[in-house]
């Protein structure tokens, strides 16, 4: 169980809204995924996007892992937090000139470029710097990822890498250039996967991509393949840890990888989002007509998944575990917006003003996202071996 009598008493003591992660969680995740990629030369890169509290990146760096860095911002804090530069891929479609020079001056291990323009101005950058840049082309496969719509990354429609059908183009451009070294292809289709046969699909559109560069004796040592494997929200307790062995199978069976060729993985949602919960109170219980709503005091602006994705966070009211009576509710934040919900229709035992509600899997995408909006402050932080 995620929540033990023991963490509840402590929970229960501290003042609201924070954000609790459960560090022991964390560490058993990324055991698990070093574990289940030994036997694929495989590369694993945490996606500081999904979350990057000093404390976890601590862990991180231990581990070994790399880190995938989408601004300069990010790169800075995985360094700061012992992350090897080395061991840092560097993706985003809107790289600024600074950021492309802090990420060249710091060596990062690779940068993945997104546009033919970006090629270009990286080429200029680094020759400015006297230096030879490593990169790898994020190419568009167009690979439908049946996720939801807003992350959604690897079609034609969506802004994001380099369209397959431009390769060539792109391909032309950089034989001409001096200050970039082409040494791999990258990919990332989205996030929140949970039907592997996705990553199958992937694996047969790099296939082509490969036999496409070798027909022009272009080789490429490396082959990202993003992250976007997903977790399960509904039923967090059964299902703590994601199923990485299957999906490694699935880049080992379906992926034909050339002996030299090592794979990179930037897993993000599934390497963080089950070892953290956002802990609010109730504020308010109001009813109109049929309806009961649970007023909180916390909402989008500490949690803004449900409302930008529509997405399910299972929740818990953690003051009444022994409650037997139970109701449906919708569950609010006290954002003045009609989106600011946790969750509508959602069965909860009997709740009253002051009780403390889970908010389950928030791990990912959760803190990373807080603001200020309305004023109403950033919420708390505590880890469970702190408390
Ligand atoms: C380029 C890139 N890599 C990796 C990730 C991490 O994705 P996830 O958290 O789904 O594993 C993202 C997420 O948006 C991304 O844009």
């Amino acid at each position: 169980m995620f929540f033990s009598e023991k963490i509840i008493s402590k929970l229960l003591k501290l003042p609201t809204p924070f954000y609790y992660y459960d560090v022991d969680i964390f560490e058993m995740t990324i055991k698990k995924v070093i574990e289940a990629s030994k036997n694929i030369n495989g590369k694993i890169h945490y996606a500081l996007k999904a979350n990057h509290q000093n404390r976890l990146l601590g862990i991180v760096a231990k581990s070994g892992l790399g880190a995938d860095c989408v601004s300069g911002g990010e790169i800075q804090k995985a360094l700061e937090n012992g992350i090897s530069a080395e061991s840092i891929v560097f993706a985003g479609v809107g790289k600024t000139d600074a950021e492309i020079e802090y990420a060249i001056k710091n060596k990062v291990f690779c940068l993945n470029v997104e546009s033919i323009e970006e090629l270009m101005v990286i080429d200029s950058i680094a020759q400015k710097m006297n230096d030879k840049v490593s990169i790898a082309l994020r190419i568009n496969p167009n690979v439908d990822a049946y996720t939801h719509k807003f992350i959604t990354t690897g079609l034609e429609e969506n802004k994001f890498g380099i369209n397959a059908s431009d390769l060539k183009d792109a391909l032309e451009k950089l034989s001409n250039l001096k200050n970039v070294e082409l040494i791999g292809i990258h990919f990332h289709i989205g996030s929140q996967i949970t039907d592997l046969s996705v990553f199958k699909n992937l694996c047969l559109k790099i296939n082509e991509i490969l036999r496409f560069l070798e027909e022009r004796r272009i080789e490429v040592n490396h082959i990202n393949v993003g992250g976007g494997l997903g977790i399960n929200y509904m039923y967090p307790d059964e299902h703590l840890f994601p199923d990485f062995e299957g999906y490694f199978n699935v880049f080992e069976k379906f992926l034909e990888r050339r002996p030299n060729q090592q794979l990179h993985f930037e897993l993000g949602r599934a390497l963080v989002a089950q070892c953290g919960a956002l802990i609010c109170k109730v504020i308010f219980h109001k009813t109109s007509g049929k309806k009961h709503f649970l007023i909180l005091d916390s909402g989008m602006n500490h949690l803004i998944r449900p409302a930008l994705y529509e997405a399910y966070h299972k929740m818990e009211n953690i003051s009444k575990y022994n409650e037997l009576n139970v109701m449906l509710y919708d569950v609010c934040g006290p954002i003045c917006e009609t989106t600011d919900y946790f969750g509508k229709n959602v069965l909860l035992p009997e709740t009253q003003r002051g009780d403390y509600i889970a908010v389950r899997s928030a791990g990912a995408y959760g803190e990373v996202m807080a603001s200020n909006y309305n004023l109403r402050g950033y919420p708390s932080v505590y880890f469970s071996d702190e408390i």
